[in-house]
């Protein structure tokens, strides 16, 4: 088997999604987060993905940055901070420019040097990916940045997986999928793709059908893995 594209999940997998509640709290504006931005940042995220899963199977599709608002409204109310325009301003702005992982920019010179395509296939609008493409300063390190608006549902619906084939030019067993979303990566294991699950904090396997086929607790060794299998 020869795997010809990586195509990566973009939040949480290539930007830190906890970087938006964590730099906020260290600016001299919001004292208020110094002792709650973590719980914060976990609980916008889960709500974020929850509501993209239930718009999913009732049919109501709308754009991520509308999520990502409904979630982190829920957070701010659920931690007592609601009616804080300020900060609820300065979270979203950060959240559009998020910070990549600090090994994401070797580990995409590398797959690309190495001869791979390289993509995202993500929740996110065109606009939120190429603003954190961007801000992240990995413009052209990417062939495509595939967004679910193509589709109009979220993942883990397959519509958003088959959208890989259509522009790549892949059929699904040359794509490794690299995701830190375990069911992301089970769902894609299910569709047909080779996965990758980072495993950044340990956390057990998601108790779905499919099985992510490698785990790595971060990016830093993922040309070589690639590398292994390629030549396999
Ligand atoms: C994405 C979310 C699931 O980028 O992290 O699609």
């Amino acid at each position: 088997m020869t795997l010809k594209a990586c195509v990566f999940d973009a939040y949480g997998t290539l930007f830190d999604v906890s970087a938006a509640a964590r730099e906020a709290a260290r600016e001299p504006d919001f004292p208020e987060l110094a002792q709650n931005w973590q719980n914060l940042a976990a609980v916008w995220r889960d709500k974020q993905l929850q509501y993209t899963w239930l718009r999913a199977v009732t049919g109501a599709h709308c754009d991520f940055w509308q999520v990502t608002q409904d979630g982190l409204d829920y957070a701010l109310a659920a931690s007592g901070l609601e009616g804080n325009p300020a900060l609820r301003a300065r979270l979203l702005d950060l959240y559009f420019t998020l910070s990549a992982y600090p090994e994401v920019p070797t580990m995409l010179a590398e797959l690309r040097a190495a001869g791979l395509q390289t993509a995202i296939l993500s929740n996110g609008s065109a606009a939120m990916l190429e603003g954190a493409v961007s801000s992240a300063g990995l413009s052209g390190q990417f062939d495509a940045l595939l967004s679910v608006d193509a589709v109009g549902i979220f993942k883990p619906a397959p519509e958003v997986y088959a959208m890989v084939e259509a522009a790549l030019g892949l059929r699904p067993h040359e794509v490794l999928f690299v995701s830190s979303n375990g069911w992301d990566a089970s769902c894609a294991t299910s569709f047909g793709f080779e996965t990758v699950w980072v495993n950044r904090l340990g956390a057990p396997v998601d108790r779905l059908p499919g099985k992510p086929k490698h785990q790595l607790s971060d990016l830093a060794p993922l040309p070589a893995l690639l590398t292994q299998n390629t030549n396999a």
